[in-house]
């Protein structure tokens, strides 16, 4: 990997739940990896009196936790704690920034070059404008003190409420940072299994010569979650399923697969053939909503969250269609939920023949967990008889042992710190994304659709497990 230039991470929302769970363990792990450039600071944001100590200790909890089963390396923690910097400050408050800016010049001092600035935006969408206009107006918009550093921002997902939300919170941005300074971070492009698509799509002509609908029936995007909502209430009860995944992750995901060959593989190109796309994405017609937008609701959620009347979806299936000459006519469903029996994200690409009617392969690529992609054939069965088996030929990433696997938060910052953007969504992507699903979110609005309860641990409501045709199996 390139040499990574000086850099200044600066955290809003350092003690927040985003902070825990992602950014403070890929942040080790770089470190440990020796993935970060040599002068490299970290400062975060705090209203509280909170200490670098505490920022410590929640890096070692965190990677203690059971999926990140990691020792934590004395050197690499000493190596924080040196890098680490607490700015108290509210950041509501128009005057606190100029606080901010002396510490950042302060530091950039004592390191004795100039730091490319980058703000992580891992706060509620609510603040985003706020803190935007604030960091424009303090001139924390412009780089290093000496001008030739760069100032980057970093806006986690949701980008925008709504359609109308998204675009003021673009023509907010405009009015402090270019758009080469704009980072909206969706972390599921940050997935190697999800990078993987456009290689394998593209790469292989035994998928290419097929990729369509004359020999694709339909498409499955499944993103189910084991997880309830993890006391984020607040957050959760104002957002609902449709925004937190589909909107950015799943929509993303279904561009990956569908999106036409970029002329090249510039960044550019990428995101004007996913933007093609998705701006030719249908949804469900008005008439349909009811079945063809499915929401449900876990069985304790109301009183999780402490508003009993809450009709705020846990879970989501809905068809699209794409209207383009490829995939006309082809059914793409989407189902995303918490509470639910499993973990798994997966694309399936339904490959069929009309006779016999029944006969189908199945390709499947295994986002997460299990990384890999399967998929199922027809053999004779070996023996005197002329009989007929399903069989998988499977791929397992972990198969790969030269390969090292990094988190996608871990590739988000590296991006970030290199000024990558192919993995990050462009003001375009995200409006297209909120163009899909805003008539569903107003059809729910208008209750033109029950709110199905389901069991925690299972599949879900019935009429969306229902939703691709024959049974529940077949998501
Ligand atoms: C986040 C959502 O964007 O993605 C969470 O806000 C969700 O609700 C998470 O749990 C899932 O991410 P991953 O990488 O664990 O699949």
């Amino acid at each position: 990997m390139e040499l990574l230039q000086p850099a200044i991470l600066v955290i809003f929302g350092m003690t927040g739940d985003l902070a825990k769970r992602k950014l403070l363990p890929s942040l080790y792990q770089l470190a440990d990896s020796h993935m970060l450039p040599e002068s490299f600071k970290i400062v975060g944001i705090s209203r509280r009196d909170t200490k670098v100590d505490d920022i410590i200790d929640l890096i070692k909890s965190s990677l203690s936790k059971a999926d990140l089963k990691k020792p934590s390396h004395e050197e690499t923690i000493k190596w924080l704690r040196e890098s680490l910097t607490i700015v108290h400050m509210d950041m509501t408050q128009p005057d606190d920034y100029s606080v901010l800016k002396q510490k950042l010049d302060a530091i950039e001092d004592s390191v004795g070059v100039c730091l490319n600035r980058l703000f992580y935006l891992a706060i509620p969408s609510t603040l985003f404008r706020g803190v935007i206009r604030r960091l424009g107006s303090e001139d924390l918009n412009h780089g290093c003190q000496h001008g030739v550093a760069e100032s980057r921002v970093l806006i986690e997902k949701p980008f925008g409420y709504d359609l109308v939300s998204a675009e003021e919170l673009i023509h907010t941005l405009a009015e402090s940072f270019d758009i080469e300074q704009i980072y909206r971070i969706d972390h599921y492009l940050a997935k190697d299994t999800a990078q993987n698509i456009l290689t394998f799509r593209f790469e292989n002509p035994l998928l290419t010569s097929t990729w369509d609908n004359k020999h694709i029936s339909h498409i499955i995007i499944s993103a189910t979650e084991s997880i309830d909502i993890e006391g984020r209430a607040t957050f959760y009860d104002q957002i609902g399923a449709l925004r937190d995944l589909v909107q950015s992750h799943l929509l993303q995901i279904l561009a990956l697969v569908t999106m036409e060959k970029p002329i090249d593989s510039t960044a550019e190109r990428i995101h004007e053939s996913k933007v093609n796309l998705l701006n030719q994405v249908l949804p469900p017609k008005a008439d349909r909503m009811a079945v063809d937008a499915i929401r449900g609701q876990y069985e304790n959620y109301q009183s999780e969250v402490s508003n009993p009347k809450s009709q705020t979806e846990t879970y989501a299936a809905i068809k699209l269609y794409i209207d383009n000459d490829r995939w006309e006519g082809v059914p793409i469903y989407i189902r995303t939920g918490k509470s639910l029996k499993e973990k798994v994200t997966e694309v399936t690409m339904v490959f069929y023949d009309t006779d016999p009617p029944d006969c189908e392969n199945r390709l499947t690529i295994r986002i997460q967990p299990n990384e890999g992609i399967a998929l199922s054939l027809r053999i004779k069965k070996p023996g005197f008889e002329d009989k007929i088996e399903n069989i998988n030929l499977d791929f397992y990433y972990k198969s790969l042992s030269e390969t090292t696997h990094h988190e996608a938060y871990e590739r988000v910052l590296v991006d970030a710190i290199r000024g990558d953007k192919t993995l990050f969504a462009t003001s375009h992507e995200v409006l297209a994304s909120w163009r899909i699903i805003e008539p569903i979110l107003q059809a729910w609005g208008q209750d033109q659709s029950p709110l199905y309860k389901y069991k925690a641990g299972s599949w879900g409501p019935k009429a969306g497990t229902q939703m691709p045709g024959k049974d529940g199996e077949s998501w």
